[in-house]
């Protein structure tokens, strides 16, 4: 959710912080703020809307300093105005406080506070922070005991930098259950909420963990639980190129990252297959053979975009390996009793790894007794860390906030398991297996194909930009497709858009159709190709405008509909990665048409770290 960055080191403070926030805008972008220890003083600056305005007022009137924190603001307590962006101070405005996260008992703190003489200026459950680390430094005046003793007291989620007027030398951070890293560098230290804000200046990461604070000098990090033991932590290297983190010409990272995807297949296949041996390696997952064939129920948990590749998954994965697979929004999962037991396999899927659903699901399988295996991107997040064995995708670090390349990933770790599976449960034949891992391998280039010739799609977007509703249907392996393509649609172009299992649309949405609302119609060559077909007839009789993904060659689908967007043919449990593809490209241009903050569209963050 919200974005946090702080320094301390030798170099212009607010200059870095601000690089920093830019590349994490993506969590939050309301308002934001910094604070710089100056000479003696906090220096504050804080503005409403994107980090623009905020940027544009250092750069008229700088702020001079070695240290210093600055926040990105995705609001939860409090409208997005400028009393309530971070950094918030305490009523000497001698300690400066940036915050991710919730804290829950916040309430009763500020009665307690205010009973004490503290004075409340913003609507935000952080400024109790600020005033009970003061609260805690009128003790003994040490930061750090300030900080365990701050930190005891609260209830619910944070990651948290501080910095102090009068100790240009110390930057404080803790952390529990939202994300915090220390980055470590020759002369200067880092935080941040996530790796790309740091990644131009260093790649070597200690990852906080929950109920830890760092104690950040500019050429030392020392760790301590909340009790003061200090704790040693293991420096990890972060294999991303900083170039990843940059737009490269592109006019968003949303497109940047749809032309990423056929390189981000080949990444996660990686070392994966051996063609020869028809087999697949997944050590990393930690399951025995016996436990994969002994597997009675799979259920895959996500949110969002992640658990739409969990309903491809369940396809993949009942017809390769032959198991009973469930799919749950992580939402759902963790109240509602799931039945688990140790012959069942959970499988989280998270781009992020922080997703706070997701992490609490997995806690609730783990604590039912289920295995509990984690497909992420980010590595060393909270979901990889938890699982008892991290599948990482390798796409790379996702910064449009509509996920496009993690989502092909995914769906390409789920098919490498479901081959795996399918091998270990001797369902598979050798020949079935190579062919397979041939068609996956195949699949980069038949991408590249896609994205060679998108003008047809520019063109189709162009004609559509201008409708208010759209419905995708789908079916079988591609109705998941329909609704991660209806997805990407609603959410940068502000279009409503529904998806239906195509056989299902007669039982109501046929309803909706007439001249206003385009179809877009998954009809790739397929099992139920003749079904969709038909389906298609149906919306046609009806003054139904459609659009349809079909095979390349397929000229009979022309006749019956208005506009084709064409994908090269491959085996149909493949299908979603292919036909994904311009339904990307068709939301990209659509929402760009309409003028839409393709990257950070409204009210939405990347990384939904609360509930
Ligand atoms: C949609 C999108 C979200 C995420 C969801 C889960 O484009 O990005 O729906 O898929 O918030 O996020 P992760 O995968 O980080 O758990």
């Amino acid at each position: 959710m919200c974005g946090i960055v702080g320094y301390i080191g030798k170099e212009d403070a607010s200059e870095i912080i601000i690089s920093g926030l830019q590349r994490l805008e993506y969590r939050g972008y309301d308002s934001a703020g910094i604070a710089i220890v100056s000479n003696g003083v906090i220096e504050r600056r804080r503005s409403e809307g994107k980090l623009i305005n905020l940027s544009g007022s250092l750069h008229v009137d700088p702020i001079i300093g070695h240290t210093g924190i600055g926040h990105t603001r995705w609001a939860t307590h409090g409208r997005p105005t400028e009393f309530n962006a971070h950094p918030h101070v305490d009523n000497t405005s001698s300690i400066a406080v940036v915050h991710n996260g919730i804290i829950e008992n916040y309430m009763s703190l500020k009665e307690d506070l205010k009973a004490d003489g503290y004075k409340f200026v913003s609507q935000t459950d952080t400024e109790v922070l600020a005033h009970l680390m003061a609260d805690e430094m009128s003790k003994d005046g040490d930061m750090a005991a300030a900080m365990r003793g701050a930190l005891k007291r609260v209830e619910g989620a944070y990651a948290i930098g501080v910095v102090h007027k009068d100790r240009p030398d110390v930057l404080l951070a803790g952390r529990k259950d939202s994300p915090l890293i220390i980055g470590l560098g020759d002369g200067e230290n880092f935080i941040a909420s996530d790796v790309p804000a740091i990644l131009p200046y260093t790649r070597s990461i200690i990852y906080l963990d929950d109920e830890e604070i760092a104690v950040l000098t500019k050429d030392n990090v020392e760790i301590f639980n909340l009790d003061g033991d200090r704790i040693e932590k293991p420096v990890e290297h972060i294999e991303w190129n900083p170039v990843l983190a940059e737009k490269s010409g592109y006019d968003h990272f949303m497109l940047k990252e749809i032309f990423e995807q056929p390189q981000v297949i080949r990444n996660t296949i990686g070392g994966r297959t051996d063609e020869e041996n028809a087999q697949i390696y997944l050590e990393e997952i930690g399951l025995t053979d016996g436990e994969i064939k002994n597997i009675e129920t799979i259920y895959i948990v996500a949110c969002g975009t992640a658990y739409y590749s969990g309903c491809v998954g369940k396809y993949l994965l009942e017809k390769l390996a032959r198991v009973h697979v469930d799919v749950d929004l992580a939402s759902e999962f963790r109240y509602r009793e799931p039945m688990v037991n140790e012959r069942t396999l959970v499988i989280v899927i998270s781009q992020s790894g922080e997703t706070a659903d997701t992490l609490a699901a997995l806690r609730e399988a783990k604590k039912r007794g289920a295995k509990v295996i984690g497909i992420v991107n980010v590595k060393g997040s909270s979901i990889a860390r938890e699982v008892d064995g991290a599948l990482y995708i390798h796409a790379g670090p996702e910064i449009g906030v509509a996920s496009t390349k993690a989502y092909m990933a995914m769906l390409i770790a789920l098919m490498l398991l479901s081959i795996q599976f399918g091998r270990i449960r001797e369902l598979i034949e050798a020949p079935e297996a190579r062919r397979l891992i041939r068609k996956l391998k195949g699949l980069p280039s038949k991408i590249e194909e896609i994205l060679d010739n998108i003008e047809a799609i520019k063109d189709i977007a162009d004609r559509y930009s201008e409708f208010r509703d759209f419905l995708y249907l789908g079916r079988g392996v591609n109705f998941p497709t329909a609704m991660e393509g209806a997805l990407k649609l609603k959410e940068i172009s502000y279009i409503h858009a529904e998806a239906y299992a195509a056989g299902e649309m007669k039982h109501g949405p046929i309803a909706l159709i007439d001249r206003r609302m385009p179809v877009v119609a998954i009809a790739t060559r397929s099992a139920t190709y003749e079904k969709i077909i038909s389906n298609i007839q149906e919306v046609i009789a009806r003054e139904g405008m459609v659009i349809a993904v079909a095979t390349t060659g397929d000229v009979n689908i022309t006749s019956y509909s208005k506009d084709v967007m064409y994908v090269p043919d491959t085996d149909e449990l493949l299908s979603p990665m292919i036909v994904v593809v311009p339904l990307q490209l068709l939301a990209y241009y659509v929402a760009v048409n309409r003028g839409s903050d393709v990257d950070q569209p409204r009210n939405l963050a990347k990384s939904v770290t609360v509930e």
